[in-house]
């Protein structure tokens, strides 16, 4: 398939909208021509709740994004998060009956298929089957099989389901401003590519992207995703826990947090450790302010590890951990997460692009320029992509058929 030269992705977040357009060039590297982004309003915990308040704030986005960069969107890279996220490792495994025996890539995706025939509850959807690594005649740690020669061919993957209803909501709100999917990308795996290096992935690392309304958790080993998971807490509990234990309204705790906010507070300055510090007229304690924040932060933390499917956490991610999303801008959480894990631990911001990135050079737009960097490389190969044709297809029939009953 001949690659297209112009992208876009829309990362719904539960604070804000994103939509970025690249050109992308032969090689997947990306230059951004225009980002939009909105406030995002109808979402709770990185899923829709009222569709037409969703659907406002994707279009604003989407709109000004196509202003920035006098370009029209007509499909997009979606990003999916929320509770509903399932993920299970699972074997495939096919005989090479051909009498050279050589696997070719027909033979991938046979394997691929049979790798796919787990149940899967009618209510819930695949969203990516992504192959870990293959194993000729018992052989393992194969990258790629095409041209080897065997009699068996085994697959382990990685796949990932979302409840239907909750994929549904989202689609409809973007079908509805008249952008088509092009693909729905699980946001963790979006901010992975965007800020995680292959040596870390080769090595071991734990992925956080913890943004507004969930902690979005991606692990990889040996090159590839080894667990991905959801937690349904994030910065917005933050600004809740500051805002009811200082007595402030949100908005005010919000501006707190991210002006005052640390979870390692310096009291450089400051003659006394509870120095008060004001905002809109409401004064608190510094040290109080730090106190809120660091507890919450720790929990989120050590929640992180309590997702690992072992505790031995030491071996399997040597490389460490990985912050990104708004909430890894909070000062001395790269410090707090050494604490914890005693492990490395560091702030991934993007920086795979060029053009118009100044805004996107922050963690909260790591999953925006994931997406990209996910479309530039997987063009043509989505699962849902595969669907969404077969969609576009009915709309035309259904178009085409209107047109001979008006
Ligand atoms: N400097 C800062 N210090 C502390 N927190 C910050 C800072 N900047 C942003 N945040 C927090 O980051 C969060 C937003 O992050 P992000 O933009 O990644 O979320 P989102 O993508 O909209 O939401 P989600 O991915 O959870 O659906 C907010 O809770 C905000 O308070
Ligand atoms: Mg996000």
């Amino acid at each position: 398939m001949r690659r297209r030269t112009t992208l876009t992705s829309i990362d719904v977040g539960t604070t804000k909208v994103c939509t970025t357009i690249a050109d992308v060039d032969e090689w997947g590297g990306i230059r951004v021509i225009g980002v939009g982004v909105a406030p995002s309003s109808g979402l709770h915990k990185g899923l829709v709740v009222n569709i037409n308040d969703a659907k406002e704030s994707i279009h604003e986005s989407v709109k000004k994004a196509e202003q920035a960069s006098d370009y029209k969107v007509e499909s997009a890279y979606v990003g999916v998060t929320g509770r509903h996220i399932t993920s299970m490792n699972n074997r495939g495994v096919v005989a090479i009956t051909r009498n050279d025996r050589l696997v070719r890539s027909d033979d991938l995706r046979r394997v691929l298929a049979s790798a796919q025939s787990v149940k899967v509850p009618s209510d819930r959807k695949m969203l990516h089957v992504i192959p870990r690594g293959y194993a000729i005649d018992g052989q393992v740690g194969v990258r790629n099989p095409v041209g080897m020669h065997g009699f068996r061919l085994d697959v382990e993957t990685h796949i990932i389901t979302a409840a239907t209803a909750s994929v549904q909501n989202l689609v409809k709100c973007i079908r509805s401003i008249g952008v088509d999917i092009d693909d729905l990308v699980l946001e963790p795996l979006a901010s992975s590519a965007a800020v995680l290096t292959e040596d870390e992935k080769q090595v071991g690392v734990i992925l956080a992207d913890i943004g507004g309304g969930t902690t979005d958790i991606a692990v990889f080993k040996e090159g590839s995703i080894w667990h991905t998971s959801i937690l349904p807490v994030a910065g917005y509990q933050l600004t809740r826990d500051v805002a009811i234990g200082l007595g402030l309204p949100f908005d005010v705790a919000e501006e707190m947090k991210k002006r005052y906010g640390s979870v390692m507070p310096v009291y450089e300055g400051k003659t006394e450790t509870t120095s008060p510090i004001s905002e809109d007229g409401h004064g608190i304690s510094y040290q109080d302010l730090c106190d809120i924040i660091r507890a919450r932060v720790e929990e989120i933390i050590r929640l992180i590890l309590l997702e690992l499917p072992r505790s031995e956490y030491e071996t399997l991610v040597p490389a460490g951990l990985v912050l990104t999303g708004g909430s890894a801008n909070l000062s001395g959480i790269e410090a707090l997460g050494r604490d914890i894990l005693h492990l490395p631990v560091r702030v991934g911001t993007p920086t795979h692009m060029h053009g118009i990135t100044d805004i996107l050079r922050d963690p909260a737009y790591a999953t925006s320029v994931g997406l990209l960097l996910w479309g530039a490389k997987h063009e043509g190969n989505g699962l849902w992509q595969s669907r969404g044709f077969g969609m576009r297809l009915r709309h035309l029939v259904f178009r085409i058929k209107n047109l001979f009953h008006q």
